[in-house]
């Protein structure tokens, strides 16, 4: 294991002297979807490989690699059985070796995911537990308790779990073990030193092999006080999330990743981390502390329609919440737990409870019908997805793109229940249908097995529409999504500048503008009419713009000496 390529401090052509992780555009590969370069049906570790020129062309600063370690999939891979080790489907360490020396030496980064609050149920640890039995020091690295009831056949709780269904499985002696996700993903016991001390050492491992940062899976939930007696579901969700709560968003998480703090800046540069921290916004800036983790998602964008003052309202908020954390902020369109954004805007809007959220997932309805109701304006949504994702480009902060997103792709509808493997869609019994539509393996060509993804098909059907978003399709026409984010991403670099920007007011409430201390200006128009601009010339458009005008539902770009000027 040798990395050859070390990065410099700051390799981003901003100017800003800021570590790099500060305003980066990170690219999230979902490996098993990426790229097949084995022919096996499933993406590899050299199928990214053997693409990192096209994240060089993309102009990204660093990818996201999802969890690529051995596991049976019973979440797509975020059921991990050995944190050290490289499932044999995807390569083997070499493999991740050599790509992480072929990134750097591209000028990328990589940040990997660690999953700390459960573990495979097929981890060596959890065949010990299980093998063990009651009472064992090996139990006491998961959540395990007796039931209730009078042979104790009654789960220790009514807790429900993020899939649905108990919290609770039982084993053959007996006792139950906790699972806050999929019954194959028991609950780690973070009040445990070994489990500390693995979890250090993981992230050794890996800093140790040129990774250069870590996202940090469910980051809001490892540590529990499940002092007895333990609370009801229904207390549960009554508690307040002040710190104190029995299950999420402890104040003791942060004991953890000040230790992890140390392991990162132990290295040279400190290696850095993000947060998955679903909790209240006024507590994110506990993770994104330098003390902490660094850097926090910001999810705002995933809930939020196709709409100025939510938008205006979440950009306000979530730089205010940055600075208080005295981080960057972040900005996330789509992921691989989400509809595509390019989906969501083109469907009609959710329906709102009172504090603003989705009553329903976002496209929940759309995918149980198959794609047919209500009615998707693929063209629109489109059109929407190119003006949201060239506004967050431009925004001060660190931009989480997701594969495919940059090929304009629409969430995929079309796989029968027999072909799913989101475990959501079979612990809902088919009330969700799950996130498998957002990580459908990519289409690099219009034609041929898999549309180029690789020789042996491809482990969730691909729809023939992919044929026109295939990247050899989009890489000869200079309008396409896939120009739009290459210029989008070339340009930033160029036009980086301080964290900051101001509003301009525009007259318009579906019209936003805001200018970059060096007078960057981005303006998107959300409506439909088009917004006059007088004097200035865009450096970039979502969509066709003519000069003088925004046209609706278009972001533009324009450049510091035109707005001098203008
Ligand atoms: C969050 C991940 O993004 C998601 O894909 C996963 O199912 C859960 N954490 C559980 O690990």
């Amino acid at each position: 294991m040798s990395i050859s390529v070390e990065l410099a401090e700051d390799t981003a052509p901003t100017g800003t002297g800021a570590p790099w992780w500060r305003q980066a555009a990170v690219y999230q590969v979902y490996p098993r979807s990426f790229a097949d370069a084995n022919g096996d049906g499933v993406g590899d570790l050299r199928g990214i490989l053997s693409h990192v020129d096209y994240l060089a062309d993309l102009g990204i600063d660093a990818i996201w690699l999802s969890p690529f370690y051995p596991s049976a999939l019973a979440d797509g891979g975020y059921d991990v059985a050995d944190y050290r080790d490289v499932d044999p489907r995807l390569g083997s360490l070499a493999d991740f070796d050599e790509l992480v020396t072929a990134l750097h030496a591209a000028g990328i980064r990589i940040v990997i995911d660690i999953v700390p609050n459960h573990t495979s149920d097929l981890h060596a640890w959890f065949q010990e537990a299980l093998a063990a039995g009651r009472g064992s020091a090996a139990r006491d690295r998961y959540i395990f308790r007796d039931g209730t009831g009078p042979d104790g056949s009654l789960p220790p709780t009514d807790w429900v779990s993020m899939f649905g269904g108990s919290a609770w499985q039982r084993v053959a002696d007996g006792q139950w073990y906790l699972h806050h996700f999929a019954v194959e993903q028991p609950d780690l016991n973070w009040g445990n030193p070994d489990v500390r001390a693995d979890f250090v050492r993981t992230l050794r491992f890996w800093a140790d092999r040129g990774v250069d940062g870590f996202r940090i899976d469910v980051a809001h939930m490892l540590t529990k006080d499940l002092r007895e007696p333990l609370p009801t579901q229904a207390e549960l969700e009554r508690l307040p999330r002040d710190g104190q709560h029995p299950t999420i968003d402890r104040d003791d998480v942060h004991d953890i990743y000040a230790q992890w703090r140390a392991v990162f800046d132990s290295y040279d540069p400190p290696r850095t981390a993000v947060a998955e921290a679903w909790v209240d916004a006024a507590r994110i800036p506990l993770y994104a502390r330098p003390e902490s983790l660094g850097q926090a998602f910001n999810f705002d964008l995933l809930l939020a329609d196709f709409d100025a003052a939510q938008f205006r309202r979440i950009i306000t908020d979530n730089l205010e919440l940055a600075a208080r954390s005295g981080s960057s902020s972040t900005w996330v369109l789509s992921n691989h737990d989400v509809v595509r954004h390019a989906t969501r805007y083109g469907l009609p809007r959710p329906d709102r409870l009172d504090d603003g959220r989705p009553a329903r997932r976002h496209g929940g309805d759309w995918l149980l019908s198959g794609g047919t109701e209500p009615v998707l304006d693929r063209d629109a949504g489109e059109r929407r997805a190119r003006a949201a994702s060239l506004l967050l480009l431009g925004l001060p902060g660190s931009a989480y793109l997701y594969q495919g997103e940059e090929l304009g792709l629409h969430e995929v509808a079309e796989i029968a229940d027999g072909q799913r493997q989101d475990p959501t869609f079979f612990r809902s019994s088919g009330a969700d249908t799950g996130r498998d539509g957002c990580r459908v393996p990519l289409p690099w060509t219009g034609g041929g097995a898999s549309f180029g993804f690789g020789q042996g098909g491809s482990h969730l059907p691909q729809p023939a529409w992919f044929a026109d978003r295939a990247v050899a399709a989009q890489e000869a026409d200079p309008e396409s999504t896939l120009a739009l984010y290459r210029r989008a991403l070339a340009l930033r670099h160029q036009l980086q500048a301080a964290e900051e920007l101001t509003w301009i007011e525009t007259g318009r409430a579906d019209v936003l503008r805001f200018a970059r201390p060096n007078g960057w200006h981005v303006v998107t128009n959300f409506g439909a009419e088009p917004y006059p601009l007088a004097g200035s010339e865009p450096l970039l458009a979502s969509s066709p713009a003519p000069a003088g005008t925004v046209p609706g539902e278009t972001t533009v770009w324009l450049p510091p000496y035109a707005n001098r000027l203008g």
